[in-house]
């Protein structure tokens, strides 16, 4: 979800203008894959090399983290929403690991679409840690460390998007992209609405999709 800053920007605001109309693009784009059945959505909101910002806008965030997960969780409730979260969010302030816990345990029986939100995700991280753990277990191959990467939980992934003119994967779903189809658009993450998810789909369906084979 990349282009809070420069949407603000060309408006003369404040980066954390910014990030606030980006969760209200969150709250549109998830009720939007909610309306279109989509199994999984999976949103990349803070990474493991985001703590390099300044502190106030780390703050901003959290604070949009705490407000987001406070007033939409009933939302999440009321439509059959399972809340997951990737990443070491662990490590995040106390009072939001237990906001999110909270938040995962009671969406945990929900069969509806995945909301999974990456928080103090890096890729590269991930798999290490996936790694290791195949490795503690027995033999690391590609399967025993695909099951316990953060994403064990999560249908395979098939389409990634990148907002706001980058063309780069900054270390999201560095493995599960092995396949995945790639859409990038100029459109900055405020701006993104769900008719430019309806277009990514479209496109994603008219592709052909071979997995290496012919
Ligand atoms: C949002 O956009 C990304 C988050 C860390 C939430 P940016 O803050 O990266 O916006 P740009 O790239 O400066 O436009
Ligand atoms: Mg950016």
């Amino acid at each position: 979800m990349d282009g809070n800053g420069r949407w603000a920007k060309k408006r003369m605001m404040p980066r954390a203008f910014g990030h606030k109309r980006g969760v209200e693009a969150v709250r549109e784009i998830t009720r939007a894959a909610r309306g279109m059945g989509l199994e999984a959505l999976t949103l990349y909101a803070f990474s493991s090399e985001n703590w390099k910002r300044p502190a106030d806008e780390i703050a901003d965030l959290m604070g949009l983290l705490r407000t987001f997960i406070r007033n939409d969780l009933d939302e999440f409730v009321a439509n059959n929403v399972r809340l997951r979260i990737i990443g070491e969010y662990q490590a995040l302030a106390p009072d939001i690991v237990e906001l999110i816990e909270d938040a995962m345990a009671r969406t945990a029986h929900n069969t509806g679409t995945t909301l999974a939100i990456a928080l103090n995700y890096g890729s590269q991280q991930e798999i290490a840690r996936a790694a290791a753990k195949a490795a503690a277990k027995g033999a690391i191959t590609p399967e025993a460390i695909e099951a316990e990467l953060d994403t064990a939980s999560l249908p395979p992934l098939d389409l990634l998007i990148r907002t706001s003119g980058e063309v780069r994967l900054s270390n999201f779903l560095l493995w599960q992209a092995a396949y995945a189809e790639m859409w990038f658009t100029d459109v900055l993450w405020p701006d993104f609405s769900p008719a430019h998810l309806q277009e990514a789909l479209d496109q994603f369906g008219a592709r052909e999709r071979r997995f290496g084979g012919r």
